[in-house]
């Protein structure tokens, strides 16, 4: 039986052992600077001597619309430090707004990351509260706070409002997608779309189906980095300020504790995130940034532990897109906990947390809605949330999400239509008289990490106009891209290595058969392994001039999708010296 108590740390720090004392507390010349400089701003020095200081890292900006919320925050997450007797600070970072960032906001994931890391080094503090929660703000503050490896706590944006025209409930992405498929089958008029356009993004907070952003809050929370049940709180709801203050309040405990990423996150905290991302049919994103997060801590995770943790957890939670409801009646279920709490028999729950244990966090929790949370004799499915597929085509490996694909594409073979770039896809699927047949296999390369560049989220390739127009609504599409968590289909990703790099992609030809088998985990292009190799040697990727700047650093750098696209040189979990202070 797993342990559910907290493991004692043998001491509490002392004043004197603060990171920022060394700022502050000194009597050299510099720390003059370091005192009179706040009290340029301000502060008496009883604000911030002999304190703990707590950064705020802020991914707030005037284009970042799912944290609108966060200047409010802020105030609140101050008001629970002062309260625990320690120093605020808000320290902004780059904002990577998951709409208006092109050409990807993966592009910058990294940059993120790097940037948190940095933010912290350089400056006098103990320890940070991470502000984030559109897409890539939860795996890049995470990943660079894993880094620096001081005392953090993870604050998530939480969920929007439900969305809603016309007397139905709409879903962030997913009924985007949808309800475009049938604007250009001539299902729904221009007036309905503009309606949905004001109706479905009411208020501040982020994605409230089960896109990337609740998927890596989610994943956040089960890692340990969050208090219990903060990543299903509505950004809109009063509780959503509660427990900004309780993670202002939690911050400083945490650096007397010195409980800091390295103390939490482990391979049981994974596995745990691996169960909780299939149960929820979490985003396909996660496989990129759990990866990527797990080597910056030193803990080991393959693409395979996907599907081995898939084979073995039911999909228990009943949220679009794979399911019916939204975030906001996630939370009123139960949220996160009861989720855990329903599947405790698989979970480490001896874990730990930044406030104690997994097991400790769903003591008392419970599911009030089983239709939400399914029992697990009711699961939406009773296993296989995901599945990695390998073969001549994907050597490192391709995800699809078989919940969200019709059963038929499941195993299936058809002749290849092949588009190079986003652009010529664009222009042929909506070409009415464009050779196609539901049958068809679409494929779309140069959308990887180094192709795109950054993996945009190009995936959930559109189905030509001329078959919407019969009433086909999936196909087989297969792609080197990701696709935003929102998204559905039978649509293969991060297939590894990309085209770009001459991955065996890059041979794929339009009328060559290919072959999907769920089942068997496999995926097959009925070409030999010689006309590969030399389709593959006679292939000319377009060509990407980057002479300077950060997409040159990023394509030198940047790893494939199977290994977490994280960049060469910040993977690992080695310490970096502190800074110089003269
Ligand atoms: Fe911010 Fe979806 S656009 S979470």
């Amino acid at each position: 039986m797993a342990k559910t108590t907290t493991e004692e740390k043998p001491s509490r720090k002392s004043l004197s052992e603060l990171r920022s004392q060394r700022w502050f507390g000194a009597t050299d010349l510099r720390s003059f600077g370091h005192r009179s400089r706040m009290m340029q701003m301000g502060y008496a020095l009883d604000d911030f001597m002999g304190k703990p200081v707590i950064g705020i890292i802020n991914t707030w900006s005037d284009l970042a619309q799912c944290h609108t919320h966060f200047p409010e925050r802020v105030k609140d997450i101050k008001r629970g430090i002062w309260q625990a007797g320690a120093f605020p600070v808000e320290l902004p970072a780059l904002s990577l707004s998951e709409q208006y960032v092109k050409p990807t906001s993966m592009l910058y994931r990294n940059l993120l990351a790097l940037e948190v890391e940095e933010l912290i080094r350089s400056h006098p503090v103990d320890g940070v509260v991470l502000m984030g929660g559109c897409d890539k703000t939860t795996p890049a503050t995470i990943m660079g706070g894993i880094s620096m490896n001081l005392p953090m706590i993870f604050m998530p944006a939480g969920p929007m409002m439900r969305g809603h025209f016309g007397g139905r409930i709409l879903g962030s992405g997913s009924d985007v997608w949808k309800y475009y498929a049938e604007k250009e089958a001539g299902t729904i008029t221009e007036k309905q779309w503009n309606d949905m356009e004001a109706g479905i993004a009411r208020s501040a907070g982020t994605c409230m189906t089960m896109g990337t952003a609740s998927t890596m809050t989610s994943i956040a929370e089960v890692l340990g980095f969050s208090l219990p049940g903060s990543s299903s709180i509505p950004a809109g709801d009063a509780a959503h300020s509660r427990m900004a203050t309780a993670s202002g309040r939690r911050i400083v405990e945490m650096v007397w504790e010195d409980l800091k990423p390295s103390d939490i996150m482990d391979r049981r905290s994974v596995e745990n995130a691996l169960v909780i991302h299939n149960a929820l049919a979490g985003s396909t994103n996660a496989m990129v940034h759990l990866t990527a997060m797990a080597k910056r801590g030193g803990v080991e995770i393959k693409l395979t532990d996907f599907d081995d943790f898939a084979q073995k957890v039911p999909v228990i939670c009943n949220l679009r897109p794979s399911g019916q409801w939204l975030m906001e009646d996630f939370f009123i279920a139960g949220g996160i906990r009861a989720l855990m709490k329903r599947l405790e028999h698989l979970l480490h729950l001896d874990a730990r947390t930044v406030a104690g244990t997994i097991g400790e966090g769903i003591a008392d929790a419970e599911v009030y809605d089983d239709d939400v949370i399914r029992p697990l004799d009711k699961a939406i499915a009773a296993s296989g949330g995901t599945a990695i597929l390998y073969g001549n085509i994907a050597p490192d490996g391709c995800v699809i999400k078989p919940p969200a694909a019709e059963a038929r594409l499941l195993n299936h073979t058809g002749p290849a239509i092949v588009f190079d770039s986003y652009d010529e896809m664009t222009k042929a699927v909506n070409d009415l008289d464009l050779d196609v047949t539901k049958d068809h296999v679409m494929v779309l390369r140069n959308a990887g990490p180094i192709g795109g560049p950054g993996m945009p989220e190009w995936g959930m390739l559109p189905i030509p106009k001329k078959l919407l127009k019969e009433g086909v609504r999936d196909m087989l599409r297969i792609s080197d891209a990701r696709m935003s968590g929102t998204s559905y289909g039978a649509c293969i990703l991060h297939v590894s290595p990309e085209a770009a790099i001459r991955g065996p992609l890059a041979a794929v030809r339009n009328g060559d058969e290919i072959t999907v088998d769920v089942s068997r985990r496999s995926i097959h292009l009925h070409v030999s392994d010689e006309e590969i190799a030399r389709r593959v040697k006679e292939w000319t990727p377009p060509p990407r001039n980057y002479p300077r700047g950060y997409y040159r650093m990023f394509a030198r750098h940047v790893k494939q999708a199977h290994e977490g696209c994280d960049f060469d040189y910040l993977e690992g979990a080695e310490g970096i010296p502190e800074p110089e202070i003269h």
